[in-house]
């Protein structure tokens, strides 16, 4: 679908599935139809929420963090827990961009926690925001180049920013991990 939906009669036809569960959207002429708006802000709404609980596990972690590994990931966790912060506001202001509410009633925000108590070692705290970055990457891929394909730049722009973010906090993350592997098996 092309931007040459966007008309203001697009803009009055709110479609079914994922636009109607976002509700209304503001009307604008910015050659995003109704429809795709819809989509993406919907899109988005997702990746706010597991940015959201991502940026919670990695403050809980940074505040948890015990062992060998204590300075540099009680400092690399600040890092990331700052820039999270700062990435759902730009998410959240994107989808308000998009002519729609951040979703915050009757979604269950942020969904997904599951921080372990008693906290868990500090290799384990690795691994769990490794595969919780790695996870927000799979979702995004995608999201770019949909977003490439309707026309929508400025979304595919923050998208493929947030793909840098969560890939290089991946490789650091990945690079500890790996290194404390190396030492507890030297023989390796
Ligand atoms: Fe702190």
């Amino acid at each position: 679908m092309c931007a040459d939906k966007s008309s203001g009669k697009a803009d009055k036809q709110q479609k079914s599935g994922k636009a109607g569960k976002m509700g209304k959207s503001e009307q604008m002429d910015t050659g995003l139809s109704a429809e795709v708006r819809a989509k993406f802000a919907g899109e988005l709404g997702q990746v706010l929420d597991d940015a959201y609980s991502l940026m919670v596990h990695t403050h809980v972690y940074h505040w948890n963090v015990r062992g060998r590994l204590f300075e540099p990931l009680h400092k690399l966790l600040q890092e990331h827990y700052e820039a999270l912060f700062e990435s759902v506001d730009e998410i959240a202001e994107r989808v308000r961009q998009l002519g729609h509410q951040v979703p915050a009633g009757d979604v269950k925000f942020p969904s997904g926690l599951d921080i372990p108590m008693p906290m868990p070692g500090e290799e384990v705290m690795v691994a769990d925001l490794l595969a919780r970055h790695e996870s927000v990457v799979r979702k995004l891929r995608p999201l770019s180049a949909d977003a490439d394909e309707e026309r929508d730049f400025v979304t595919q722009d923050l998208v493929n920013e947030l793909l840098a973010f969560h890939e290089k906090a991946a490789w650091m993350l990945r690079s500890i991990l790996n290194r404390a592997n190396e030492r507890s098996n030297p023989l390796r």
